[in-house]
């Protein structure tokens, strides 16, 4: 695909090569296989000999425009694309880890990928070590001579600390480890981990990327010699993309600039809001000054996203009473969406963690997670006023 020098313009006018028919919209390649004209063009396609269409779990014209558009906007080679975000990630640990190697992850982590790390991989005797965000020195301690790999999620879901990727991809390379950064909160709009050296980057495109909760899907990309494994891994055990997601997801990238914009400037706006706003005990959004790491979100981050969180004065009661007067967002665990959605961490997204995981990571019974929609700004406040009101 042709790159252009601006993002917005790669976003939108990157697509596969045109059929005979000269369609302007790329179409949906809804088919499960592809044809030869002979036996020996499918033998020669089946031995890597020619790049040929065979069968969708192993490439298709619309998985494959998603991924290379998506490979453009992070600045990586080469990608795979996923049915969900999930399978992204578990693809890229898996793919380049083995019984015995052991995975140094940062503990502020969406709940199913503590959930991989700490219940899925050890059946394969494949250990982690914990480490707090700002834990220089805990970074560096937990290195064995068997870590292969770092895991980082910045800004994390649902406590918006940030992770320096400058200093823990150093510390990855100089230690032979990959590091893997699931950059969903962020897009790549906001923030490019391949530009601090990250090895492969992972997305739940189910969230901004889609930007309007109608689907699921995933991908993780970086450069072209550690993709081969990770393509090897999805080929043999098929946790691909539909044709008709990757579709939608490649025009909802079309949007995701001028999306994020709005997100975060809505984010920004609601975040202000309620650090003024009575009965609110915390705020937290990467671009407040009162964030603790500011300076590094100014510094790693175009803009601060489209998430806030904050704990609300008077219990867990309270925090659910204010849920429950809500009128206009959506009680939903998805986020990225156009319509602002509201959860409850401790309760839904991140319920299978023990209390004392919560705790680590900052999920207490009062913090509320806000996905910040695309509605009126006056909307959204008018929302939280009310609830803030009615649930006193
Ligand atoms: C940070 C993060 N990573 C990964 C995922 C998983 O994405 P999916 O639901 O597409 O599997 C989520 C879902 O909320 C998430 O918040």
């Amino acid at each position: 695909m042709k790159k252009y020098k601006h993002f917005e313009t790669n976003a939108v006018r990157s697509q596969i090569s045109r059929s005979q028919n000269k369609e302007h919209s790329v179409p949906i390649f809804a088919t499960s296989s592809f044809i030869f004209d002979s036996a020996e063009e499918a033998r020669a396609a089946f031995a890597d000999e020619t790049d040929n269409y065979m069968y969708s779990r192993l490439a298709n014209p619309n998985t494959d425009e998603f991924v290379e558009k998506l490979c453009l906007l992070e600045g990586t080679e080469d990608g795979i694309a996923t049915a969900t975000g999930m399978a992204s990630i578990f693809l890229a640990l898996v793919s380049h880890l083995r019984s015995g190697d052991h995975i140094v992850a940062s503990r502020s982590l969406f709940g199913s990928s503590h959930q991989i790390i700490t219940q899925v991989l050890p059946r394969w005797g494949i250990s982690h070590s914990y480490v707090d965000y700002t834990d220089t020195k805990g970074w560096e301690d937990a290195v064995l001579p068997t870590t292969r790999l770092f895991f980082v999620e910045t800004p994390s879901n649902p406590g918006l600390d940030l992770i320096n990727l400058e200093f823990v991809s150093k510390l990855a390379k100089n230690n032979n480890c990959l590091l893997v950064v699931d950059n969903c909160f962020a897009t790549p709009y906001i923030q490019n981990p391949s530009d601090y050296g990250a090895d492969l980057i992972c997305h739940s495109a189910t969230k901004f990327i889609d930007g309007q909760g109608r689907t699921l899907g995933g991908a993780v990309v970086g450069p072209g010699e550690v993709i081969e494994q990770v393509r090897f891994m999805a080929r043999q055990t098929g946790p691909t993309l539909s044709p008709f997601n990757a579709w939608i997801l490649s025009k909802s990238i079309e949007t995701l600039a001028v999306r994020m914009e709005k997100h975060c400037k809505n984010a920004l706006i609601l975040a202000k809001y309620l650090e003024k706003a009575p009965g609110i005990k915390t705020v937290k959004y990467p671009h407040l000054e009162s964030h603790p790491q500011f300076e590094l979100a100014k510094r790693q981050m175009r803009l601060g996203g489209g998430l806030v969180s904050f704990e609300l004065e008077g219990g867990y009661e309270r925090c659910i009473r204010f849920i429950d007067n809500i009128e206009m967002f959506s009680v939903t665990p998805n986020l990225g969406d156009t319509r602002t959605a509201i959860t409850h961490p401790a309760s839904t997204t991140h319920s299978k963690l023990s209390t004392e995981e919560q705790n680590a990571v900052g999920i207490s019974r009062e913090l509320v997670r806000v996905s910040v929609g695309l509605e009126h700004t006056d909307d959204i406040i008018e929302d939280v006023e009310r609830a803030l009101q009615a649930s006193k």
